[in-house]
């Protein structure tokens, strides 16, 4: 199953790295398509300029809603009013519906996902009401933008393609995962087996996997229930 993902923003060039990266190249060698579009290019206005100071006074700037427009219209030659009836556009923003693993698998099914990235104050409302299917939040704290967000998204949904790590099974089994009953992940060891005393679980050494099985379940199971109890960080 391959994915196409076009990232809009400011600053295309923070891109470039992510896209280096093993399990993006993996998928991106099967099929997929990671592809960015600078708003500065779609302007209007002159000197590449995208924002704009708030009606109403206040600090910072703000995409401006032609700027956002002109950009989809150049990269879909449709009305993004129309256009996110058939593809999922969302628009990064802190108080969006929060990521979590349940949301990166429905992303990961879709064909094709836009993902607009804000900077300064944000985005005019309009660009939010009329061109955006979904608004997208990484956490409740303020990043300075929506490249970093944008990149969590891209990962978080990429890795679940087939083909991006290299082990398929390292994703069936892992936190959040149905195998966990949506927990979090059990310890993990490797060598050496004893370290300042510090012995790794003599069932993890056993061989018997019925019962390393049984040993990690328990694990998890452990640590969603210490997730629930109050206090615990
Ligand atoms: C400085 S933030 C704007 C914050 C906005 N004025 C507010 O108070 O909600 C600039 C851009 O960074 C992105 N951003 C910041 N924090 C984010 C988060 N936690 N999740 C998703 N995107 C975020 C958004 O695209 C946002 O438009």
């Amino acid at each position: 199953m391959a994915m196409e993902i076009d990232v809009f923003t400011l600053f295309p060039e923070w891109f470039e790295w992510f896209a280096c990266q093993r399990h993006v190249r993996n998928v991106l060698a099967r099929g997929s398509r990671l592809e960015c579009v600078n708003f500065r290019d779609h302007t209007p206005l002159s000197g590449g300029q995208g924002d704009d100071t708030p009606f109403g006074g206040g600090a910072g700037m703000l995409l401006r809603v032609d700027v956002v427009e002109g950009a989809l219209r150049a990269r879909y030659a449709a009305d993004p009013v129309d256009l996110r009836e058939r593809r999922r556009v969302i628009a990064l923003t802190p108080g969006g519906r929060m990521l979590d693993d349940a949301l990166a698998r429905e992303l990961a099914a879709e064909p094709a996902l836009t993902l607009l990235c804000g900077r300064y104050e944000g985005f005019d409302e309009r660009i939010l009401e009329h061109f955006c299917s979904d608004r997208l939040s990484i956490g409740r704290y303020v990043l300075a933008g929506g490249e970093l967000a944008a990149m969590v998204v891209c990962d978080a949904v990429l890795r679940k393609l087939p083909g991006a790590l290299g082990d398929e099974s390292s994703s069936s089994e892992e936190s959040f995962s149905e195998a966990l009953d949506g927990g979090p992940e059990y310890p993990h060891y490797t060598r050496p087996a004893e370290h300042r005393g510090w012995r790794v679980p003599e069932v993890l050494l056993s061989g018997h996997h019925e019962r390393i099985g049984e040993w990690r379940r328990e694990r998890s199971r452990e640590r969603a229930q210490a997730q629930r109890e109050p206090g615990e960080r």
